[in-house]
């Protein structure tokens, strides 16, 4: 047996309380199934909609967010960011729910839920990963990390203090978080970090930089598969060795060619011009100005439109037709 799983904890505090999930997309599902699966029971509210249909397909019993609002103390808002502060308004606001559980720090970092004296303590339990690599990494080695905060919480905690940490690691733990990674931090901390690296690095940098790395190639003349191969294909394998060995460990495992190229052109790319956009990025998340811009924009139509723009790019027609052909001679 894994030693993580062997030191899995029995949730006594977690289980005294009475438990709810709202949301069951990427996050909420993920937890929902770690809960069950680390034998939690919990309350599970839903509006009618698709990931309701899900989760009754999945075995879970729904309840409506009313119920669940009136029923629980400790409550998950495994909700999108830019709905949260809504459906607070709506069900949540007057109830005497003792624990508000968020997955990311946005909306309290951003005040957009008030933390009010008399009213639900903000914590946070920020898996740092996607939400499938919570159910991947289940009780393994490699469970994801997690950050964790709670409003009002200082270093010096009293007892109750240090119980409701207890509670907030032992959630953690139970939804598939890392018990040997678990970082005390801070609601700033977790929101304006995790927005920025996924801004310019994990999400927004990467993708941008694969497009135009398969563009170059393909309009200097070279084979469009070829070029989904050099770019898209191969950045998994690196991507691996980054994660088990860091960029010097990596660099010892790829040949003498790619190191050389490596180590003399990266910082010619990626220049101090970029560091300097990425400083001003990094500004606008610490001013609430993309904050401010999300919440108007998420579903505007040029969001919109620039997004299927993005989707439709020839990297991604070629990538499809790739993925398709590999996984049909699997098959096959
Ligand atoms: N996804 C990740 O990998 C990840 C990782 C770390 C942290 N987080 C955090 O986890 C939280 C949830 O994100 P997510 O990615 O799981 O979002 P998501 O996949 O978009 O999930 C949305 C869930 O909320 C429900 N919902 C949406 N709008 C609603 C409304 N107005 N009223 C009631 N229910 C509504 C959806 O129900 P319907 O099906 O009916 O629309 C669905 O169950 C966020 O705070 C996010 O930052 C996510």
């Amino acid at each position: 047996m894994d030693s993580q799983k062997a030191t899995l904890p029995k949730f006594e505090r977690l289980k005294k309380t009475r438990l709810g999930l709202l949301g069951y997309g990427a996050q909420g599902s993920a937890e929902a199934q770690n809960l069950k699966r680390s034998g939690v029971e919990f309350l599970l509210g839903l509006r009618d909609g698709a990931s309701k249909k899900r989760a009754i397909a999945d075995g879970f019993s729904v309840l409506s967010i009313e119920e669940v609002a009136a029923q629980a103390d400790s409550i998950a808002m495994n909700l999108p960011d830019q709905d949260q502060a809504q459906i607070y308004e709506e069900f949540l606001k007057n109830r005497p729910v003792k624990r508000l559980v968020f997955a990311h720090g946005f909306n309290t970092h951003f005040k957009l839920i008030p933390v009010l004296e008399n009213g639900p303590r903000h914590f946070l339990v920020a898996p740092k990963g996607a939400a499938s690599g919570l159910q991947e990494f289940y009780g393994t080695k490699n469970a994801l990390p997690a950050i964790l905060a709670i409003q009002g919480v200082s270093a010096d905690a009293n007892a109750d203090d240090k119980a409701e940490k207890k509670w907030a690691e032992e959630y953690a733990i139970a939804i598939g978080c890392n018990s040997r990674a678990l970082i005390w931090a801070d609601f700033k901390d977790e929101t304006d970090c995790d927005l920025f690296a996924e801004q310019v690095l994990l999400c927004g940098g990467v993708s941008s930089l694969l497009r135009k790395t398969y563009e170059v190639m393909v309009e200097a003349g070279y084979h469009p598969e070829a070029a989904y191969f050099e770019s898209l294909f191969e950045l998994k394998l690196i991507v691996d060795l980054l994660w088990n060995r860091g960029i010097t460990g990596m660099r010892e495992k790829i040949s003498p060619t790619a190191r050389f190229g490596d180590i003399t052109r990266g910082d010619r790319v990626i220049d101090d011009s970029v560091k300097k956009k990425m400083q001003e990025i990094l500004k606008e998340i610490q001013s609430g100005e993309f904050a401010k811009e999300f919440l108007k924009n998420n579903r505007s139509e040029n969001y919109l439109a620039l997004a299927k723009k993005q989707s439709e790019h020839p990297l991604e027609v070629m990538g499809k037709k790739m993925r398709d052909q590999l996984n049909n001679n699997i098959a096959g």
